[in-house]
């Protein structure tokens, strides 16, 4: 296997920042610096150190995407990109994304290949609380926003279960508004259960990941090891 691959792979960074690792003399193989990202590998063999510290090849990874606008949250699919798609073709082939975002919802998405997590994230029983950014048509009246916060009908069995909802900018009708459940749509089922409209819908949080807005839209990074340990507590 080729160097980058390998150390992208064992969840290091992108293929493009691990061969900046490279290139910046971070990573040894057998004890001597490399500097070809090409070079090619024995995983089970070779003895590959990033920053003096061994690297193991990781059974489990665990990447923050922003997923842009356009691409879809699935492994794969006949007509549009997939945020799969984002990581380039050397990417593993087990990572899939935790839940789902519309297709023109921008903003946080947790690739992994720990089914385990994903489960425990997306369980309705666990009420894993997720944060969204939406950009409303109209105003709102506390007596609406009463009802967004208590349950609104949104043609589902049962209301839905209390949100929190914030003003970002009131002016702009920039709002956040705080969701424990996952139905289809639900963010913009619930503004439109209120008489509103969501024009554009950014999710800035899952649990306790937040999305680095330091990733341009399409971006992605591993989760740091604080990150991780949050998540997976
Ligand atoms: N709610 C929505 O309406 N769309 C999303 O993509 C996520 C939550």
């Amino acid at each position: 296997m080729r160097l980058d691959k390998y150390l992208a792979q064992s969840g290091i960074g992108t293929r493009s920042q691990v061969k900046e690792y490279i290139r910046a003399g971070q990573v040894q193989v057998n004890g001597i610096r490399e500097k070809h990202a090409d070079r090619k590998i024995h995983a089970e063999t070779d003895d590959i150190v990033y920053r003096e510290k061994s690297v193991t090849f990781r059974e489990r990874v665990y990447y923050m995407l922003n997923k842009p606008s356009g691409c879809v949250s699935a492994t794969q699919d006949e007509r549009y990109m997939t945020v799969l798609d984002l990581l380039g073709k050397d990417r593993r082939k087990d990572l899939f994304p935790v839940g789902r975002l519309d297709r023109d919802t921008e903003g946080l998405l947790l690739l992994t290949n720990d089914g385990a997590l994903a489960h425990r994230l997306l369980s309705p029983r666990n009420h894993v609380p997720k944060t969204y950014q939406a950009l409303l048509a109209r105003d709102l009246t506390s007596g609406q926003i009463d009802l967004l916060e208590n349950g609104v009908d949104i043609g589902e069995e049962k209301l839905t279960l209390p949100s929190v909802f914030t003003w970002k900018d009131r002016q702009k009708k920039e709002a956040f508004l705080t969701i424990t459940e996952g139905k289809f749509h639900q963010v913009k089922r619930m503004f439109e259960a209120v008489g509103n409209q969501v024009l554009s819908l950014k999710r800035l949080s899952m649990g306790s990941l937040v999305l680095d807005e330091s990733l341009s839209p399409g971006e992605y990074r591993p989760l740091y090891e604080k990150e991780l340990e949050e998540l997976l507590d």
